[in-house]
C-alpha cells in the first residue's frame, strides 16, 4: 500500500471554527478500502452516521459500492446524493415512514424477527426488488473499555437477534427466515483484526447452520482498516476464506475509517486565562466541545489528538506549556478533561488542530449557546474550499 501522504493543511488558510477534510488523505483511505475490495470481491458501504459530508459523495463513489443508512432522512440522501445502492438498518422502522424507506432503500436489515414478519408483506406488495437482511447479535462478543457505551453484544443490547430467539421464532414457523437472502452483524468500535477474528468464530458457532439459506453476510464496521498499523492483507485473507468457506459474499459498512485521520476540527484561541491554583494554563477556543465533540465526550477515557501537542492526563506530571483546552459555553465542563502539553506556550489567535474532529461528531454537532457552527471545509490542492458556513438563519430554524 501507498505510504499515508503527510498533511498539507495550512491553517492561516483556515477561517475557525472549521472541520476541514483534506481530499488527499481521504483519498488514502479510501484506496486502502478499495484494495480490500479489489482482493476478495466484498462489497463496500459508507456508514453515514460517521460522517456524511455528500458533497464528497462523488469522491467517495470512484471507490466504494454505495452508503448504509441508519433512518429514513440517511437513506434518502444516500439515494439521492451517491447512488441507489442504500442498505439500511435500524433498530425498528416507522409504519409511517415504511413506503418512502422503501423507495430509497435496494437492502432492508430487520433487527428481529418480528420487525420482518410485520413489514415483509409490504414489501412484497411494493414490487420493488428489495434485499432483506437480519441483524444478528452474537453476545458478548468484546469487552468495552468506554464504559458500556459502545457494544452492541453488551447483555441487555436491543440490537440484533440473539441465537435462542432465531432457533424459537424457527420453532414456531419453520419458514420465518424465507424472503431472508443476508444476515448482519456489527460487534464493535474501533478494533482491529484479532478481534473480528474472533468475532467470526463466534458467530460461525452460534450461526453458522444457517449461511447456507443466504447469499450476503455483512460484517458492519468498527475495524480501523485505514489505521497505518492494520493488517490488511489478514483482513483480506478472512474474507476470502469466509466466502468459499460459507458461498456468501462479504459485506463491509466502514464508517470512522473513511474519515479517520483525513481531517481535523481548526479552532482559533480567544484568550489564555491563568489561575494560581492550578499548574496549568487554560486556553478558550473560538469552538465548543460539549457542542462540536459530543461524541468524543461519550468517551472521556480517550484522549484527543491535538497537532504538536502531547496529551496528558496526570495533573502532577504537568511540565513546559501545559494547557487544558476549554470551549466557549457558559458549561463549566465544557473543556477537554485531560491536559495539553505545547511546544510553545499558546496566544490569543493561535490555531488548534483537533486531529480526530471529524468521524461522529460532525454528525452529531448541536447550536448550543449559539456559539458558531463550524463551517466545512474542503482543503485540496493547498487550498481551503468553503463547501457551508453556518448563519444565524441557521440558528434560528433550529430554535422554532
Ligand atoms: C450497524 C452499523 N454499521 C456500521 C457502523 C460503522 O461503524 P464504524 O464507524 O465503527 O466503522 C455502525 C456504527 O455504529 C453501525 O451501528
Amino acid at each position: 500500500m501507498e505510504k499515508r501522504p503527510t498533511s498539507t493543511l495550512d491553517t492561516s488558510k483556515i477561517a475557525t471554527p472549521a472541520f476541514v477534510i483534506e481530499e488527499a488523505l481521504l483519498r488514502h483511505n479510501l484506496s486502502i478500502l478499495r484494495h480490500v475490495k479489489e482482493r476478495t470481491g466484498c462489497k463496500m458501504y459508507q456508514a453515514l452516521k460517521a460522517w456524511s459530508t455528500w458533497e464528497l459523495f462523488p469522491v467517495v463513489r470512484e471507490y466504494l459500492d454505495g452508503t448504509e443508512a441508519s433512518s429514513l432522512n440517511e437513506a434518502r440522501l444516500g439515494y439521492e446524493e451517491f447512488n441507489h445502492d442504500v442498505h439500511v438498518y435500524a433498530p425498528a422502522y416507522k409504519d409511517e415512514e415504511f413506503d418512502e424507506l422503501l423507495r430509497y432503500s435496494s437492502t432492508i436489515i430487520f433487527n428481529s424477527v418480528d420487525q420482518w414478519k410485520k413489514f415483509k408483506p409490504r414489501i412484497e406488495a411494493s414490487g420493488k426488488q428489495i434485499e432483506c437482511g437480519l441483524r444478528l447479535n452474537p453476545e458478548n462478543i468484546s469487552k468495552d473499555e468506554h464504559g458500556g457505551l459502545w457494544s452492541p453484544t453488551a447483555p441487555g443490547s436491543r440490537l440484533g437477534v440473539r441465537r435462542t430467539e432465531l432457533e424459537a421464532a424457527l420453532t414456531e414457523d419453520r419458514d420465518a427466515l424465507q424472503g431472508i437472502s443476508g444476515f448482519h452483524f456489527h460487534v464493535f468500535w474501533d478494533k482491529t483484526l484479532p478481534d473480528l477474528r474472533e468475532a467470526v468464530r463466534v458467530i460461525e458457532d452460534k450461526f453458522g447452520t444457517h449461511f447456507s439459506a443466504v447469499k450476503w453476510i455483512n460484517f458492519g464496521g468498527g475495524q480501523m482498516i485505514t489505521n497505518d498499523d492494520y493488517d490488511v492483507e489478514g483482513l483480506i485473507a478472512l474474507i476470502n476464506d469466509f466466502q468459499t468457506k460459507y458461498s456468501v459474499r462479504v459485506h463491509l459498512e466502514p464508517g470512522a475509517a473513511i474519515v479517520k485521520n483525513a481531517g481535523a476540527l481548526v479552532a482559533s484561541v480567544l484568550d489564555v486565562v491563568e489561575r494560581d491554583d492550578v499548574p496549568y494554563k487554560i486556553a478558550i477556543l473560538d469552538m465548543s466541545f460539549n457542542a462540536h465533540t459530543p461524541d468524543f465526550l461519550l468517551s472521556r477515557d480517550l484522549d484527543m489528538p491535538v497537532r504538536g501537542a502531547r496529551a496528558l492526563r496526570d495533573e502532577k506530571k504537568l511540565k513546559g506549556h501545559a494547557y487544558r483546552l476549554g470551549g466557549g459555553t457558559c458549561v463549566t465542563g465544557d473543556t477537554l478533561g485531560h491536559f495539553h502539553i505545547f511546544e510553545k506556550s499558546l496566544r490569543a489567535g493561535d490555531k488548534i488542530v483537533l486531529e480526530d474532529g471529524i468521524q461522529y461528531n460532525m454528525v452529531q454537532c448541536t447550536m448550543f449557546n449559539g456559539v458558531q457552527h463550524p463551517s466545512i471545509v474542503l482543503w485540496k490542492d493547498d487550498a481551503a474550499e468553503t463547501l457551508r458556513a453556518f448563519t444565524f438563519e441557521d440558528y434560528k430554524a433550529r430554535m422554532g
